[in-house]
């Protein structure tokens, strides 16, 4: 039966993919593409009861096209089917799985909302933290240093037309591999959108606040929850060495990006085998999955998109106090020997963008103990990407602290 299940789900993913793109067409048709309205706009459209269904159609069925992409995938492997004879189903599988989670990252932005912003801007310093070309690619991706509408105009275009166009040829491929439709892939089909139906009518689609002008070059994220086995990496490799963290999100999936077009090579003699080495990476595969959950699920950005770290306008004193200046003298060298410039610029200082630039955090962040106790845990106020400087004692957090909140 698995042997089934995976070129069935293959088709189901490209069947639902046909339907998202008649739903996005529809919802193209009262989404405005510029920074200044789209929040405003998908607002309106969750005002009127069937435009708002659409839109939570749209959401759910995407991430069901991730979830049925991957067991697609997971059950290819099992059966051994990434090998030489059935070549062609497993590269058009694994093609749309990439497909899939290339149409949510570029639609996440799309409803402007404070989350998605935030989102763009952490998956461009994510890319940018790549030692080869990291500022080049950055820029790429958001069309400047900060999400703008120049950003949105080319997400919207990835969405709109590079990734239904790549979905269409890979998916006509594998319908004429797999030479047809079975019943079971319209049953499958059709499972998967009643699901993403109810999803829809009860728990809607999400749209976070709208955003500040802070926001668009924030990057102070959590990770939704398809990213969160690539956040793991990013942040084993990060907390290891600061400025990895490339290795984990760049280097590591590209590589098995690789395997997995390769694969085929693997059986072209000897045939007939047992699929062990196919197995062996289905269940490596279900394991990290199973562990990153374990250790990083409570990062995960909740469905509601409550609002986030708005940063500590809260807690801040509405008068602070004035900064000590032999105290910050102190905190730059602590800063320098911490590391902290690995991930940071200062102003023009340093070339790291793996973090924001820190020019001007003073102004935001003038509370010192809420500093010292965000550098102790970053992920408990939300920087989910920054690693934790526990490790320092007192006097040195303190320093680091009082530095931040002088950058004015
Ligand atoms: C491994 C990379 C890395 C290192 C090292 C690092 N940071 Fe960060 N930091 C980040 C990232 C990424 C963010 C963006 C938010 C997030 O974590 O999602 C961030 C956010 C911040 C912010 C919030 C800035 C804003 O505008 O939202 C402050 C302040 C900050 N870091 C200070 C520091 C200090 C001080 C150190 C050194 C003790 C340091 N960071 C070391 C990666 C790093």
């Amino acid at each position: 039966m698995l042997r089934r299940w995976g070129p069935d789900l293959g088709t189901a993913v490209f069947g639902l993919f046909l339907i998202q793109i008649v739903a996005g067409l529809v919802l193209s048709l009262r989404y405005q593409a510029d920074l200044a309205n789209a929040h405003d706009s998908v607002v309106q459209m969750h005002a009127l009861p069937l435009w708002k269904f659409l839109a939570g159609f749209h959401y759910w069925s995407s991430a069901a096209i991730i979830a049925a992409a991957w067991i697609c995938v997971l059950c290819l492997l099992w059966t051994g089917q990434y090998r030489w004879q059935t070549r062609a189903i497993w590269w058009c599988c694994c093609g749309l799985l990439l497909c899939a989670m290339a149409a949510q990252i570029s639609g996440n932005l799309l409803p402007a909302s404070q989350h998605d912003v935030r989102t763009a801007v952490a998956e461009a310093q994510i890319a940018g933290g790549s030692p080869i070309a990291g500022d080049a690619i950055r820029a790429a991706m958001l069309r400047g240093s900060e999400v703008s509408t120049a950003t949105l105009g080319a997400w919207y275009f990835v969405h709109r037309f590079v990734v239904p166009a790549a979905a269409l040829i890979i998916g006509t491929m594998l319908l004429a591999a797999k030479r047809g439709v079975s019943k079971s892939s319209l049953i499958w089909i059709a499972a998967l959108g009643i699901g993403a139906c109810a999803a829809a009518g009860v728990i809607g689609a999400p749209l976070g606040p709208k955003p500040q002008e802070f926001d668009f070059a924030s990057g102070a994220t959590r990770p939704m929850w398809y990213v969160l086995p690539l956040h793991a990496l990013l942040s084993i490799a990060s907390e290891r060495t600061s400025g990895a963290g490339w290795i984990g999100s760049m280097l590591i999936p590209s590589l098995v990006v690789l395997c997995a077009v390769i694969a085929p090579w693997s059986s072209r003699r000897g045939s007939d085998s047992p699929p062990a080495l196919g197995r062996l990476w289905a269940l490596a595969i279900v394991v990290f999955v199973f562990l990153a959950y374990l250790s990083y699920g409570g990062r995960v950005q909740p469905i509601d998109r409550e609002p986030l770290l708005s940063i500590p306008s809260a807690s801040a004193p509405r008068q602070p106090a004035a900064i000590d200046l032999e105290l910050a003298r102190l905190g730059r060298s602590a800063f320098l020997k911490a590391g902290c410039m690995n991930c940071h610029k200062v102003d023009g200082e340093g070339s790291a963008n793996t973090g924001p630039n820190l020019a001007g955090a003073g102004k935001r962040f003038s509370d010192r103990a809420w500093l010292v106790s965000m550098l102790k845990n970053p992920a408990a106020v939300g920087l989910s990407r920054m690693p934790s400087f526990g490790r320092l004692n007192a006097g040195q957090l303190n320093a680091i602290a009082e530095y931040v909140r002088s950058l004015k």
